[in-house]
C-alpha cells in the first residue's frame, strides 16, 4: 500500500520535479555567468583612459540589444568586421569600465529607452570633453523624446533626421558614379532628366495590375488605413484598386519569402504604396525602396518633405492630393503611355539603397577621429522642439504620460 501510494506520488510529480531541475540549473548558470562578468570587470577597473589615447570609448548607456544601439556589437568588433576606416572605437554597456565615468569619449542614448528614462538615472558626472549622443531609428512620433532634461543634454544626434550630426537614414540616394548625393535638406536635383530607354520601355510593358500595398500594421497612428480605404472608393469609379497583400489585406504574399513578392511587384504593378506608419519630418522608410527598386512608381505618404529625397516628377504624394485627385491622376497615367514612362527618367542618373547599420555605426567612429568635430563645442539646446518638429503639440502635449 505504502510503495502504491508512492509510486502514484512519484508519477504525479515526476514532470513537475524535471521541470524544476531544469530551472534551477538555468538559475546557477544564470548565476554563474553573472559572477563571472562581473570579477571579469571588476578587475579591469584599473584601465584608465590615459594608458589608452588611441582608442575612443563609447559607452551604450541604455539597453544595448534594443534598437538602434544593437548593432554596435562589444569592444570594436563591429568596426573591425566591418572593415571601417577606423577601428579604433571600443563599445561597452558597462558602466563601470573605468572608475570614472568621464573617461569615455562618448556617452550613447538609445530613444526608446531615453523616453523613459528618469532624471536620476542619467549619469552623475560629466565632462564638458565628452559628446553625449541621442540615438533613435524610430519616428518620432512612435518615440516621442519630451522630457525638458534633455535640452541642453545632447552634443550629437544620430537620427534619421537629416539635419542630425550624423545622419543615419533608411534610404541613400548615389549618382550613377556610387557618390553618395542624398537625401538633403537642399536637395539640388538635375534640372533635366533624360528620357528612358527602349529597353526600359519593353520592360515595363509586361505590367497589367494598378496598385499593390505590402502591409503588416493594419491600425496606425498616421492613420493611412483610412485613406487607402477612400482611395479604393475614388478608384472604382475608373474601375481600379489596390491589391492589398499581408494581414491587413485579402491577399498574401508569402512573408518568408520577400524576393517572390518583390518580383510580383516589378512584373505585375504600375504603383506601389510608400505609406509611413507615423508622421515625422525626414521619417521614409525603406518602403519608398520596395517601390523605386521594381519598377513601381512610389505613392507617397508621410510628412516628410519629399523634395529632399525623390526628384521632381517621379512620385505621387497621396497627402498632398488626396484620395480623388490622386485616384484621377493615377488614371491619367496609366492612359498615357508617356506620362508613365517620365516617372522612371531618374533611372538614368540615380540609384537608390539601403543604409547598412555596420556603415552607419562606422561613421560614428570616423567621427570620433575628427579632432575638428570632437573639439567643437555643440549643444542641442531645444532638443525636444528639434526631435518632435511639427508634431511637438500632437508628441507631447496630448498624452499625459510625456508631461
Ligand atoms: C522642401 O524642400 C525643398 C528643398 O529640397 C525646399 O525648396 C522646399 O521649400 C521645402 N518645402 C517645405 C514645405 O518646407
Ligand atoms: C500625355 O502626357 C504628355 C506629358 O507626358 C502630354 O504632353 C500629352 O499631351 C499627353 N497626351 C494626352 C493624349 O493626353
Ligand atoms: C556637450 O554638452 C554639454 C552640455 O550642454 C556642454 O557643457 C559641453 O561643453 C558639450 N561638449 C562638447 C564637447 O560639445
Amino acid at each position: 500500500m505504502r510503495t502504491r501510494m508512492y509510486y502514484i506520488v512519484t508519477r504525479l510529480n515526476v514532470t513537475r520535479l524535471i521541470f524544476i531541475v531544469i530551472l534551477m540549473y538555468a538559475a546557477s548558470l544564470v548565476y554563474t555567468y553573472n559572477a563571472r562578468l562581473h570579477s571579469i570587470r571588476s578587475q579591469r577597473k584599473d584601465i584608465s583612459y590615459t594608458n589608452h589615447k588611441s582608442l575612443k570609448y563609447i559607452l551604450q548607456w541604455t539597453n544595448r540589444f534594443a534598437l538602434p544601439l544593437n548593432t554596435m556589437g562589444e569592444g570594436n568588433s563591429v568596426f573591425v568586421k566591418g572593415k571601417c576606416k577606423y577601428t579604433n572605437c571600443y563599445v561597452t554597456d558597462d558602466k563601470e569600465y573605468f572608475l570614472d565615468q568621464t573617461e569615455f569619449d562618448a556617452v550613447v542614448f538609445g530613444g526608446l529607452d531615453a523616453m523613459n528614462l528618469w532624471s536620476f538615472q542619467l549619469p552623475y558626472n560629466r565632462s564638458p570633453r565628452q559628446k553625449y549622443i541621442f540615438a533613435a531609428s524610430e519616428s518620432a512620433d512612435n518615440n516621442p523624446v519630451c522630457s525638458p532634461m534633455y535640452n541642453d543634454f545632447f552634443n550629437w544626434t544620430w537620427t534619421y533626421r537629416i539635419d542630425s550630426d550624423l545622419y543615419w537614414g533608411y534610404v541613400i540616394i548615389y549618382d550613377l558614379d556610387d557618390n553618395v548625393v542624398g537625401p538633403a535638406v537642399d536637395m539640388k536635383w538635375l534640372d533635366k532628366m533624360n528620357p528612358i530607354v527602349e529597353e526600359l520601355k519593353s520592360k515595363l510593358l509586361s505590367k497589367s495590375k494598378t496598385a499593390a500595398w505590402f502591409v503588416s500594421h493594419c491600425s496606425t497612428n498616421g492613420g493611412r488605413e483610412l485613406y487607402v480605404k477612400e482611395l479604393q472608393k475614388e478608384l472604382d469609379v475608373y474601375k481600379l484598386n489596390v491589391d492589398v497583400y499581408g494581414g491587413c489585406g485579402t491577399l498574401s504574399c508569402p512573408r518568408d519569402d520577400e524576393a517572390f513578392c518583390f518580383k510580383k511587384l516589378e512584373d505585375d504593378y504600375y504603383f506601389y504604396l510608400s505609406f509611413e506608419n507615423s508622421f515625422a519630418e525626414d521619417y521614409v522608410t525603406e518602403k519608398l525602396l520596395n517601390a523605386l527598386n521594381n519598377y513601381a512608381i512610389p505613392i507617397v505618404y508621410g510628412t516628410a518633405n519629399y523634395s529632399r529625397f525623390l526628384p521632381p516628377g517621379s512620385y505621387l504624394d497621396a497627402l498632398a492630393l488626396g484620395p480623388k485627385e490622386l485616384a484621377h491622376q493615377m488614371n491619367e497615367i496609366l492612359t498615357n503611355r508617356s506620362k508613365y514612362h517620365d516617372f522612371f527618367r531618374w533611372r538614368n542618373h540615380y540609384r537608390y539603397g539601403p543604409s547598412h547599420p555596420v556603415e552607419e555605426v562606422c561613421k560614428l567612429c570616423t567621427m570620433l577621429n575628427n579632432p575638428d568635430k570632437v573639439s567643437q563645442v555643440t549643444v542641442w539646446k531645444d532638443f525636444d522642439r528639434w526631435w518632435n518638429g511639427k508634431e511637438y503639440a500632437h508628441n507631447c502635449l496630448t498624452h499625459w504620460w510625456s508631461w
